[in-house]
């Protein structure tokens, strides 16, 4: 198995994930290891291949999928605020990198699975329960989430026109450990690690379904199993919580006082509310073993504490980009 982005925050699960329960994969990943990779994300797994490379390598990407079987493609960049202040690194990693993959697989007839986003559908108002399908039509609202759907759209297209056995999975927001501190979760646990207050974007009512990492990967995996090629699913746990509920608790498990946050500016086009009907999915046999959200942020808060060196050196990277962007 090629799994391209298995340096990164879900890559690295994913990877960890199948040596663990799929021994009969033999692995290989194939990651730029940009500021979002890091290969410590696979230590102790000497019997993975971890290749260093950029997927719009054509020639490499091309030699990469003749000696695979299936290819599980994560690579992206995904940290929708980056993606509002230099957009140009997302068309070319996203769009023009998944065209290579596709390339490649449709060339040598090989089996892809493409990893994506919820939110290439846009979002949801605050006060529904309406949930998006499969069939929901794409409305993005960032450079990101506009990348995100462009690779979508390939992925089906080739599938369509070509015939690539392609299947695309489109998950809600995943916490786990290895998460990369610029985003949310990590960002808040290692702001208080380091004396600093969680920092809540507008008014914190948005809200997301939290999805841990594992569960993700486990559906990846039911889809590359049993998945239909040329169809989506959309993976997520049904756990939907605001951004101030989320705040408050890591401020609980933490020991401090639930108001001891601050507010900043919002993020300009901030998508409302994500949540997945993840049914034909589920039809599949997946469900979610990670049911109580309070203990795996427990977990995950704990993984921070454990692993303080590992982000040490991203976090100050991290909050010198968020002071430039005032945030
Ligand atoms: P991440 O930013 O933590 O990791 C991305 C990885 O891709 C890094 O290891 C990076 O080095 C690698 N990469 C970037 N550009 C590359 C290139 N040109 N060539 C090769 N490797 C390159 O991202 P993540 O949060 O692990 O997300 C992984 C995938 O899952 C993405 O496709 C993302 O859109 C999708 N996704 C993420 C979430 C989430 O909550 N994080 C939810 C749903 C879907
Ligand atoms: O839904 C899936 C998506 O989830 C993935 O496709 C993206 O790759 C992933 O980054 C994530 O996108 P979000 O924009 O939802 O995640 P992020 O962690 O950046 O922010 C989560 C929410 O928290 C969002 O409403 C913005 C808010 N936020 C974020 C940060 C970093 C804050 O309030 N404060 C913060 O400091």
């Amino acid at each position: 198995m090629l799994v391209t982005g298995g340096a990164g925050f879900i890559g690295a699960n994913f990877v960890r994930y199948t040596a663990a329960h799929r021994p009969e994969y033999r692995i290989r990943v194939l990651d730029a290891l940009t500021y979002a990779g890091n290969k410590d994300n696979l230590a102790g797994l000497d019997e993975v291949d971890l290749v260093v490379g950029d997927i719009c390598d054509r020639e490499l990407v091309d030699r990469l999928v003749t000696e695979a079987d299936v290819v599980a493609h994560f690579a992206a960049e995904s940290h929708v605020d980056n993606s509002l202040h230099d957009p140009e690194p997302f068309v070319r990693t996203n769009v023009h990198g998944t065209f290579s993959l596709l390339e490649a697989v449709r060339q040598h007839g090989k089996r892809l699975h493409h990893i994506s986003t919820d939110e290439v559908f846009g979002d949801l108002p605050v006060d529904s329960t309406d949930l998006f399908t499969e069939d929901s039509p794409h409305n993005p609202s960032s450079p990101y989430s506009a990348t995100k759907s462009g690779s979508d759209m390939l992925v089906r297209a080739w599938a369509r026109s070509y015939g690539v056995q392609a299947t695309i999975s489109n998950c809600a927001n995943n916490y786990g450990p290895y998460q990369h501190p610029e985003k949310f979760i990590p960002r808040q646990v290692t702001n208080l690690l380091t004396g600093a207050r969680p920092r809540l974007y507008g008014d914190g009512t948005n809200v997301r379904e939290w999805t841990h990492v594992d569960d993700h990967n486990a559906g990846v995996h039911a889809i590359i199993d049993r998945g239909t090629p040329g169809e989506t699913y959309l993976i997520g746990s049904g756990d939907e919580r605001s951004n101030r509920e989320i705040v408050q608790l890591i401020l609980e498990l933490l020991g401090h006082p639930a108001d001891a946050y601050d507010h900043v500016a919002d993020r300009p086009g901030h998508d409302l509310r994500y949540a997945n009907d993840s049914s034909k999915l589920r039809a599949l046999g997946w469900a979610p073993v990670y049911g109580d959200f309070r203990q795996g942020l427990a977990d995950t808060i704990a993984w921070y504490q454990d692993n303080q060196p590992w982000w040490q050196a991203q976090k100050t990277t991290t909050e010198t980009k968020y002071t430039e962007i005032g945030r």
